[in-house]
């Protein structure tokens, strides 16, 4: 049973873009420019130690570039299907995702609440997600069928307009992170729990500063967090940018 949702919710219809298209651009462009490098060096000038150091160089890069578009296209999607069907939803929650970006999650979340709603709040830049505006995700949202029971926002996590206690689950994927000063992520994080429901849950997914996410959390009070790694499927270039999950029950 488990098995067929996942599948069903990871069989995506929209389009969903590339997140920050300008990180595989640069690697890949670099990377080739170093494989050219590298075979003018083995061809021309004749220099073996500087071909060798850039093609293994180049094709670093272009390896990075390939696990980059892989998550960002289909491991994202993959990963989010596992996790969303762990939460064995009841289909009646208010549930509210943080950056939701081109709907990836949030219409994951609301093909599972055929008698609830999925809210998604975003300032919608372009530079952290190709073609970002809510307009895309309206349109994901006619695409996967679930457009009557999705409403999107234009806001900032930092203040989200949604009233104390009023939210079953909180979901965010890959967004907090673009919040530059950890002032801001604890805003955004503190923001998240006084939205909550109390006993209710709270699933991120993202890079860099996980642990903090995890331990200002249970400065906020909330108990049960959970961090673990969520494997190369989420991996933005390689392991070094993992994505892990800081999560709780509140
Ligand atoms: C990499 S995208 C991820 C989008 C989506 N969650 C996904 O996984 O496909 C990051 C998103 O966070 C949004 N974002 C960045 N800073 C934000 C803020 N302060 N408040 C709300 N959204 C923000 C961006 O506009 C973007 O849509």
């Amino acid at each position: 049973m488990q098995t067929t949702t996942r599948a069903r919710l990871a069989r995506r219809r929209g389009d969903y873009g590339l997140d920050a298209p300008y990180v595989p651009f640069t690697f890949a462009a670099i990377g080739a420019v170093l494989l050219a490098i590298g075979l003018l060096c083995i061809f021309v000038v004749k220099f073996a130690l500087g071909a060798v150091i850039c093609l293994a160089y180049g094709l670093f890069l272009l390896l990075s570039t390939a696990s980059y578009v892989y998550t960002s296209r289909a491991g994202k999607f993959q990963v989010w299907s596992e996790l969303l069907t762990e939460l064995d939803l009841r289909g009646d929650e208010v549930v509210l995702d943080l950056g939701c970006g081109r709907g990836a999650v949030l219409l994951m979340a609301a093909a599972l609440l055929p008698a609830g709603k999925a809210v998604g709040v975003d300032l919608w830049k372009t530079g952290d997600q190709s073609g970002n505006a809510m307009e895309a995700t309206h349109r994901n949202a006619e695409r996967e069928g679930v457009a009557a029971r999705v409403e999107l926002h234009t806001a900032d996590m930092r203040a989200l307009p949604v009233a104390d206690a009023s939210v079953d689950l909180v979901l965010s994927s890959l967004a907090i992170h673009n919040i530059p000063d950890w002032g801001g992520r604890a805003q955004a994080i503190a923001e998240a729990v006084r939205v909550l429901k109390p006993g209710c849950r709270l699933l991120i997914t993202d890079i860099r500063a996980t642990r903090q996410y995890a331990e200002h959390l249970q400065v906020l009070g909330m108990s049960a967090v959970q961090h673990r790694s969520l494997g190369w499927r989420f991996w933005y270039g390689g392991p070094w940018v993992a994505t892990a999950q800081p999560r709780l029950v509140g």
